[in-house]
């Protein structure tokens, strides 16, 4: 009986959280997103790395459906994104999305930027949606900033805030489009930072990144897109001393020459 459950649970962790199957889009004449198979499970951290206008935001922005494809599926944790409606944003709510600009609400509190979503979309009462904010605040390290406005922290303390924001609907998995892109140097690593944090606490990520520390230190696995296509899958140690294909090869020769 012991097995059975056993059997059971360990069955149940194999569900993808993530899984696009077999996803085209196009914009007009443009290919954008060539037959994409994509599984990611629980726990697990993709980093999507590739060139410019290889597909990665679209992919991202299709995950969350911001953007439509037109066939294929993609499944939230074995449920089929459904096309609008209730049953969207519910499901929506499960995908957490980080992107380079911050996008805050600039006239509201950092603290009421956090707690929006939990009170509009969840319905929850303020007190309790306060006290999840100010402990997602302290995790990500900025709760001594709660009374300001947006535009009175630093990028780095922004983008921190947005994580929050994102975590605050308990989401089964968060995209990050790119966080870092939009920050000063100095900043970049108080970002990094708390995503290797969330990782390490089993969160469920895929991220778009040019920062080839944090892919080594944090993925799982990498994904390599070129021109809408994944040319290349493999454990960063893999990709990052062995890659295969030959765009592959030329992205990285010019990421180290650069
Ligand atoms: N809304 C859109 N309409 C038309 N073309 C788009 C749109 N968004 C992106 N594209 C094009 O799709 C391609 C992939 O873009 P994107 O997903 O943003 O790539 P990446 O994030 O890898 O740089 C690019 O050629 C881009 O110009
Ligand atoms: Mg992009």
């Amino acid at each position: 009986m012991s097995t059975d459950s056993h059997s059971t649970s360990a069955m149940a962790d194999l569900t993808p959280i993530v899984k696009l199957s077999a996803v085209n889009k196009h914009y007009g004449p443009l290919h954008v997103l060539q037959n994409i198979n994509l599984e990611v499970t629980k726990g697990e951290v993709v980093v999507v790395l590739g060139p410019s206008g290889s597909g990665k935001s679209t992919l991202c922005r299709t995950i969350n459906r911001l953007e439509t494809i037109d066939d294929g599926s993609i499944e939230i944790d074995g449920k089929v994104l459904p096309e609008e409606g209730k049953a969207l944003a519910k499901l929506r709510a499960d995908v957490g999305m980080v992107f380079q600009s911050f996008n805050l609400f600039a006239h509201k509190t950092i603290l009421e930027n956090v707690t929006l979503g939990p009170i509009k979309a969840k319905g929850m009462k303020k007190a309790e949606a306060d006290k999840l904010a100010m402990s997602l605040l302290e995790r990500v390290g900025v709760a001594n900033q709660k009374d300001k406005l947006p535009a009175q922290l630093s990028g780095g303390q922004q983008q921190r805030v947005a994580i929050a924001r994102a975590l605050a609907m308990r989401p089964k998995v968060m995209l990050f489009d790119e966080p870092t892109s939009a920050l000063d140097p100095e900043m970049i690593n108080e970002v990094l930072d708390t995503m290797i944090g969330l990782a390490k606490e089993g969160m469920t990520m895929i991220v778009v990144t040019h920062e080839m520390g944090f892919a080594r230190k944090a993925a799982d696995r990498v994904i390599f897109m070129a021109d809408g296509q994944i040319v290349e899958e493999a454990t960063p140690e893999q990709f990052f001393t062995n890659p295969t294909s030959a765009r592959a090869k030329d992205f990285l020769g010019k990421l180290i020459t650069n």
